[in-house]
């Protein structure tokens, strides 16, 4: 069955079971491999993206009940006009090895734009899900109080 979903501004029409998951959708059709497979049972938070501006977790969203447009860390910035919250990530090393961190990048922004000016408590609730291996949880909320005080002055 043909499935038509909006990716980061894109519609595509994608003609495959209704049960595969999002995540697969984005991999290994669409080649949006920003968005990473962790743990595959919606427990670690990797393969977080957008829907309708809703962080998801796209391991387990089958693709016939995406009901709006997705967003992933592709569609949230380039190299070369990175969004604020990616400008704060950077701002403040948080990457080590990196493979949790789309999905970190996804639900943090999610937060923000429904919570401009989170408190630390804010932070580690809507974070608690997306877990890091390498432990950068202090700069992830430093990130986020960085990207959230660029955004009110932008
Ligand atoms: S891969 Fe989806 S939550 Fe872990
Ligand atoms: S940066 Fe390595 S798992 Fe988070």
């Amino acid at each position: 069955m043909s499935y038509k979903i909006e990716v980061n501004g894109q519609s595509h029409d994608v003609d495959l079971p209704g049960d595969v998951p999002l995540l697969w959708v984005l991999r290994d059709e669409l080649n949006l491999t920003g968005t990473k497979y962790g743990c595959g049972v919606a427990a670690c938070g990797a393969c977080t993206v957008q829907v309708d501006g809703i962080a998801q977790r796209s391991c387990q969203l089958p693709l016939e009940a995406v009901d709006g447009p997705v967003t992933t860390i592709e569609g949230i910035g380039t190299p070369d006009a990175m969004a604020a919250i990616q400008q704060a990530w950077v701002a403040h090393d948080v990457a080590q090895c990196g493979y949790c961190q789309s999905g970190q990048i996804m639900q943090a922004a999610a937060l923000l734009a429904e919570t401009p000016d989170p408190t630390d408590e804010d932070i580690d609730t809507a974070m608690q899900g997306n877990l890091c291996r390498c432990g950068t949880y202090p700069r992830i909320r430093a990130a986020i109080h960085d990207a959230a005080d660029k955004m009110k002055e932008a």
